[in-house]
């Protein structure tokens, strides 16, 4: 009986070892495709300059509430999340508030990452355990007044696991997890105006490209999407080209987007046709 005992361990074992591996590919992709967050915290420049540099540092964002760097997310312990436990991470994930209880600029997306699946946040946590350590000390932050913290309607609570089997819900998922609307919806004093304004665009972003202006993605026939195919709209996301074949500019991160599978492209796809029209 022991040799069978023995197995079960090896079994369980190899299991285990496993499971973890599929979350670490889980998060790889989740963070290198929809989520973007090399778009924002690593450094840009020359690739001689930046390659290998990924996860430790990047945009800087000089905005009249705080001026603030994307820190070194990497596992260097002086100068990254290296001291940071797995349940600290998460933490600030989910409520963008770090373990000294100081509260992220908006400007970290967290305020869409409360529908993360229990799974898929984990999966995340488990992926930046594993980016090697660069050491890169960013400026601190600085924070001139009490930052505001705006949830994306519908992103509340955790998406429950049978519905990622409804494709347009699980659409709404990969499109909130991506913050989409937060550079597709314009600005108000109060905020983003999700209600009314929902993909409507009109959001201007300055940067060495010089000014680009998000667009409208709602479902409007003349001034959306509603009448591109979703050949056309997948080709946007993922190659940053416009339905009439021109060059689209940053920030939106095509080339991350390039590498979701089609399915998921589907699926957002299938969900932005759900955006009311907005002209
Ligand atoms: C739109 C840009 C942007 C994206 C996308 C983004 N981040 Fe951030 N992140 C920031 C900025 C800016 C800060 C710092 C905010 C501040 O200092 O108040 C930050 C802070 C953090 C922190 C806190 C670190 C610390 O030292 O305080 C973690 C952890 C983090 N981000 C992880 C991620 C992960 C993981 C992703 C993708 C799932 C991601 N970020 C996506 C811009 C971004
Ligand atoms: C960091 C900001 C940002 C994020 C995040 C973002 N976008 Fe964009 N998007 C833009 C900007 C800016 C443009 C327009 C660029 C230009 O005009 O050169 C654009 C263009 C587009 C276009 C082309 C529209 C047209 O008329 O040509 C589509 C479609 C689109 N985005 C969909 C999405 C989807 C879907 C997501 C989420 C998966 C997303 N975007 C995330 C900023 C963003």
């Amino acid at each position: 009986m022991r040799w069978m005992l023995g197995l079960v361990a090896v079994v369980a074992m190899t299991g285990g070892a496993s499971a973890e591996s599929a979350s670490v590919k889980r998060g790889s992709y989740l963070a290198n495709t929809i989520m973007t967050c090399a778009n924002c915290h690593s450094p840009k420049g020359p690739p001689e300059a930046t390659n290998g540099k990924d996860y430790s540092g990047g945009l800087e964002f000089d905005e009249p509430p705080f001026k603030v760097t994307a820190p070194n997310i990497t596992q260097d312990k002086e100068t990254g999340l290296g001291k940071w436990s797995a349940a600290e991470i998460k933490n600030v994930l989910l409520t963008g508030i770090r373990p000294n209880g100081t509260p992220l600029a908006e400007i970290m997306p967290t305020n869409f990452y409360q529908i993360l699946t229990p799974s898929d946040a984990n999966a995340i946590v488990a992926y930046l355990k594993t980016l090697k350590p660069i050491s890169n000390k960013v400026p601190n932050p600085l924070y001139k007044m009490a930052l505001p913290h705006h949830l994306f309607p519908g992103s509340e609570k955790p998406m429950p696991a049978s519905a990622m089997r409804n494709k347009i819900k699980r659409g709404f998922y990969l499109a909130t997890i991506g913050h989409c609307m937060e550079c597709h919806t314009p600005m108000t004093q109060k905020g983003r105006d999700f209600g009314n304004g929902l993909g409507s665009g009109g959001f201007e972003f300055k940067g060495p490209w010089g000014v680009s202006k998000s667009r409208n993605i709602t479902s409007s026939k003349t001034k959306g999407i509603g009448e591109w195919s979703d050949a056309e709209i997948k080709r946007a996301i993922t190659q940053g080209v416009s339905k009439d074949g021109s060059k689209l500019k940053p920030p939106m991160g095509y080339g991350y987007y390039a590498g979701m599978t089609n399915s998921d492209l589907d699926a957002i796809v299938a969900y932005l046709r759900t955006v009311p029209a907005k002209d």
